[in-house]
């Protein structure tokens, strides 16, 4: 029976494909499976904003006794209380998980990516892994929102301490932070903030780690001004654009520190803009932060040393000074070791995020004695096929480019890209089990925002895709198994249709799932290469518009809606990192997309939140049924942790409105005394003077 089930099947396969064709079953768009239950194993304490922190004076500080008998009292550093703000940020007892902490100890993290250098507000990457999380501070904060009551969720305070919308809606006052230092003791004030709007956010020659652009905030509109030393205000075109506060959060409002950077800024210096970029390469050490570390040790390939900041202006309700932990490790190695280190305790902290790993560390980690715990949270992990969408100029396409961006803006050809997915197969491929989920893109089914009514599903199906192929003008003319241009196509009339697809390779999970989607496009007769880079040149060519499809991580967006929430359409010219405007400065929208653009703008500046859910349900619709981008699979990750730390709060997700390495407050997270490890490599030193040999003592 089987056998004459195959020879059956086999007889098929000799069918022409027209005839197959008229015989194909062809499928009809429907809503997503709903994915595999898959709960979550710890779940926040919801909380207030006021719950967690506030800013005020207290009657003494602390700090470590080394610091105050080594440093204070030698007269290398003033004392505590003249080095901390007015005001400083105090973090509340009862918030804290394990309560108030204990000085000492190191977070041993791994990293798979490289320091670039240390000027991110010029786009440098310190490497990721949170290495740039520690040593940034920005004006709101998001990452800590997972643990806040839903009907309570706004930007937490930050560098930014209070604010207020003038009555028109149109201004919003900020009071920073008053006498807070960078870690050299240099004053932190609204000349930062002004050097980062006006010679980085505003200046399109250089552009800000996470892309910050006028569009961020509103658009070329949007006015920022220095009124003193600690207050800065905004003007928007819009009323209560309060969105606009996510993105003074992680990533696009966190200010370099302007007395060493400003001078080497080319409106300032003979620099160009590349000198400019690259002044502070990651030998140069003690670069001042904000931040609760400093650099003060790099090793190529090896590792990076971070110290505790001297000046760090947040402390615990007793008046410590924080952080708790006085050092932190990156070692220099790939993401898929961060797991395996955790799990095996030779290093501190992983997000689980590459399904290839899982059940190895769920099976080593189900053991009572793993150094490591490990907890799965929400779906907020996803993969996306994003064509680049844009014709007219932007990355200068050749023309089989060219060709392949005016392929990409047919809704027939999309279409067939995304019948031809078996999402299933891809899933099961990285890992099986209930994790991963169809994910027909868009927003995840696990965000607030998510309605699965507004969700348009394409099946897989390779008959349908095939259809949809033809329909697109395409049909494989010599026979070689690859669709051909057809012969009138400029520059390519004849040629196979062959795609480049930009993946980054630091992640072996981008690697299987770019392999699954290539045998699947082969399929249906389309050829796909790849174009693998890391983490850093990926942003590059995906910025500069160099490629056809980028098979990408998603970012932030889409799943929480709230946090850079410009990305989720092409709202100006450079909002979003897939699709931006061409040579002319011109966003060559299609008519689907300027509903989206609609729906964004219109979401970005209501203040009622069912009017937010409905226009996310139109932008859902929008998104999933015209295929802006081709959604790929969604999965949960896992948080793992060495047991000796302590305040680590519950449910913290891997992945939501930031990474872990923000959501879990660092620097509030201590090791118990009788836990301590003497894995210190700068015991009892500081950091020195920016661009001196390490640390001092
Ligand atoms: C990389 C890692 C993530 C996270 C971020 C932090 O992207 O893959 O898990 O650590 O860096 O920026």
């Amino acid at each position: 029976m089987y056998r004459k089930l195959m020879a059956l099947s086999g007889a098929g396969m000799l069918l022409s494909a027209s005839a197959l064709a008229v015989h194909a079953q062809i499928v009809e768009p429907t809503t997503p499976p709903d994915p595999p239950v898959f709960p979550a194993q710890s779940e926040p304490v919801f909380v207030g904003i006021s719950d967690i922190m506030e800013y005020r004076a207290l009657d003494a500080y602390h700090e470590p006794e080394w610091v105050k008998e080594n440093f204070v009292d030698t007269g290398k550093l003033p004392p505590v209380e003249e080095r901390l703000p007015k005001e400083p940020l105090v973090y509340k007892a009862g918030n804290m998980p394990d309560g108030i902490g204990t000085y000492g100890d190191v977070m041993r993290h791994v990293i798979g990516g490289r320091p670039e250098g240390w000027n991110y507000i010029a786009g440098q990457s310190q490497g990721w892994g949170g290495i740039d999380i520690g040593m940034m501070e920005c004006l709101t904060r998001v990452g800590p929102l997972f643990t806040v009551k839903a009907d309570e969720v706004e930007p937490m305070p930050n560098l930014a301490k209070s604010w207020e919308w003038s009555e028109d809606g149109h201004q919003l006052t900020m009071q920073l932070i008053e006498g807070a230092k960078w870690s050299d003791g240099d004053p932190f004030d609204a000349d930062d903030v002004m050097f980062y709007w006006e010679d980085h956010v505003l200046d399109p020659n250089v552009s800000p780690l996470n892309g910050a652009t006028a569009d961020t905030f509103g658009g070329k509109g949007t006015k920022l001004e220095a009124l003193d030393d600690y207050t800065i205000r905004w003007t928007f075109e819009e009323a209560f654009p309060e969105q606009y506060l996510y993105q003074m959060a992680y990533g696009t409002f966190c200010p370099g520190p302007s007395h060493i950077l400003k001078p080497e800024h080319p409106k300032y210096s003979d620099n160009t803009y590349d000198q400019y970029q690259n002044a502070f390469p990651p030998e140069f050490m003690n670069w001042p932060v904000m931040g609760a570390w400093v650099p003060v040790e790099y090793r190529s390939d090896d590792i990076v040393v971070l110290r505790r900041n001297p000046y760090y202006w947040k402390v615990d309700e007793e008046g410590n000074q924080l952080p708790y932990l006085d050092e932190v490790h990156y070692k220099l190695s790939t993401w898929a070791d961060r797991d395996v280190q955790a799990v095996a305790g030779t290093g501190d902290f992983s997000n689980l995020e590459q399904p290839e790993n899982y059940v190895e560390s769920l099976r080593k980690a189900a053991d009572d004695n793993a150094p490591a715990r490990l907890a799965f949270g929400a779906r907020t992990i996803g993969y996306t096929v994003y064509p680049n969408l844009s014709a007219n100029g932007w990355g200068s396409p050749d023309a089989r480019g060219q060709a392949i961006r005016e392929l990409n803006r047919n809704l027939d050809f999309r279409k067939a890209i995304t019948h031809a997915l078996d999402r299933q197969r891809l899933g099961e491929a990285l890992v099986k089990g209930p994790f991963t989920a169809i994910y027909p893109g868009g927003l995840y089914s696990g965000t607030s925002f998510y309605d699965k009514e507004s969700t348009v599903y394409y099946p897989y199906s390779v008959e349908t895709a095939q259809a949809q192929l033809e329909k697109a003008g395409l049909t494989d003319t010599d026979g070689n198994g690859i669709v051909n241009f057809p012969e009138d196509a400029e520059g390519v009339g004849g040629q196979d249709v062959e795609i480049v697809m930009l993946i980054n390779g630091d992640y072996q999970t981008n690697r299987s799932l770019a392999e699954g989607i290539i045998a699947m496009m082969e399929r249906i007769g389309l050829r796909v290469v790849l174009n693998i880079q890391n983490s850093n040149t990926e942003q590059d060519l995906l910025q500069g518009g160099k490629f056809d499809w980028a098979l990408f991580r998603n970012s932030e967006e889409l799943a929480t809606a709230l946090k850079f929430t410009e990305r989720l359409a092409p709202v100006g010219p450079r909002s979003t990192w897939t699709r931006r405007a061409g040579t002319d400065g011109t966003l060559d929208l299609l008519p689907f997309e300027e509903e989206m653009v609609e729906v964004v703008n219109a979401f970005t500046s209501s203040r009622d939140n069912q009017e937010r859910l409905e226009l996310m349900k139109k932008y859902q619709k929008l998104y999933t049924e015209n295929l802006w981008a081709i959604g790929v699979t969604q999965y949960p990750g896992a948080l793992i942790i060495n047991k000796r730390f302590a305040n680590i709060p519950a449910g913290a997700p891997i992945f939501m409105f930031n990474w872990a390495e923000d959501n879990i407050i660092r620097e509030r997270v201590y090791v118990p005394k009788d836990k301590q490890q003497d894995y210190e490599l700068f015991a009892e030193t500081l950091p020195g003077e920016p661009g001196a040999d390490g640390p001092v003592n």
